[in-house]
């Protein structure tokens, strides 16, 4: 069965950006239910890990509604948020005016900024960022190891690169058992709550077209990168992709 949002072929661009327009007004709101709110605890942990603090320099690729922005940012890194999607991106810069991420009197750095630009082409020049991360992105990209190329090349040497995403456990018990969920109850939430199914059907879909940990692993390492890591969460169900820039 084909997914209406997933394209292999020169489509995928158009069908991925029409599908986060689609959700994008409920897209936090179907994180937390479908996470039963652990996407926050992930997150964070991918925050930690950036050791971010004042004086570095952040880019979330792919940053959708801004969660790890809002968070580099409230560590003091000097933030950019960059993202295709003006729908994604419109729920970001709504959220800077909430109170919990009002940004800092005087301390203006505390505030990412939005930008509306293509993962597989950065708008920045080599060697920019301290730390560079991604949150659920990758997967959708047409090339994903292009967008991780990119990624690379905006790091300055030593910095960090973070990958957040959906995994694929070893244990194919627990494989099974979590593919049942994403293919039978998350596509039931996005009809409740998006009035599309096949938009959660997406996840998936999308899932089994990318190598998941170990092929971003992998591919760090062709990359050159150092210090690989792969942090396993809940049994492999979702994973932290760790490199360092030589
Ligand atoms: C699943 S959301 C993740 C949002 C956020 N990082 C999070 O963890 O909640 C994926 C995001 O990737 C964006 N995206 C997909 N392809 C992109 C591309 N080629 N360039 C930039 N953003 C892209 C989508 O617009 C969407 O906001």
């Amino acid at each position: 069965m084909t997914n209406e949002f997933y394209d292999p072929g020169s489509e995928r661009v158009a069908k991925v950006n029409r599908l986060f327009t689609r959700i994008a007004r409920r897209y936090d709101l179907l994180n937390d239910i479908q996470s039963f709110g652990l996407h926050r605890l992930w997150k964070r942990r991918v925050v930690e890990m950036t050791r971010a603090n004042p004086g570095t320099h952040a880019l979330d690729v792919c940053c959708g509604t801004g969660d790890i922005a809002f968070a580099l940012s409230h560590r003091g890194a000097g933030t950019v948020g960059l993202d295709f999607n003006q729908s994604m991106l419109q729920v970001a810069e709504h959220r800077k005016s909430t109170s919990l991420f009002a940004p800092t009197q005087g301390r203006e750095s505390e505030t990412p900024v939005f930008l509306l630009g293509d993962a597989q082409q950065l708008p920045f020049a080599e060697n920019r960022f301290d730390i560079v991360t991604v949150g659920y992105g990758l997967r959708n990209l047409r090339h994903w190891q292009g967008g991780l190329r990119e990624m690379a090349r905006v790091a300055r040497p030593a910095g960090r690169l973070l990958v957040l995403d959906f995994g694929k456990p070893d244990n194919p018990i627990w494989r099974a058992i979590y593919f049942g969920y994403l293919r039978l109850f998350v596509p039931l939430l996005g009809l409740a709550f998006c009035g599309s199914a096949s938009a959660y059907a997406y996840i998936l879909e999308s899932l089994r077209h990318y190598p998941a940990q170990n092929g971003v692993a992998d591919e760090m390492r062709r990359l050159g990168l150092k210090n690989v890591q792969i942090h396993n969460l809940l049994g492999g169900v979702m994973s932290i992709n760790y490199g360092e820039k030589q």
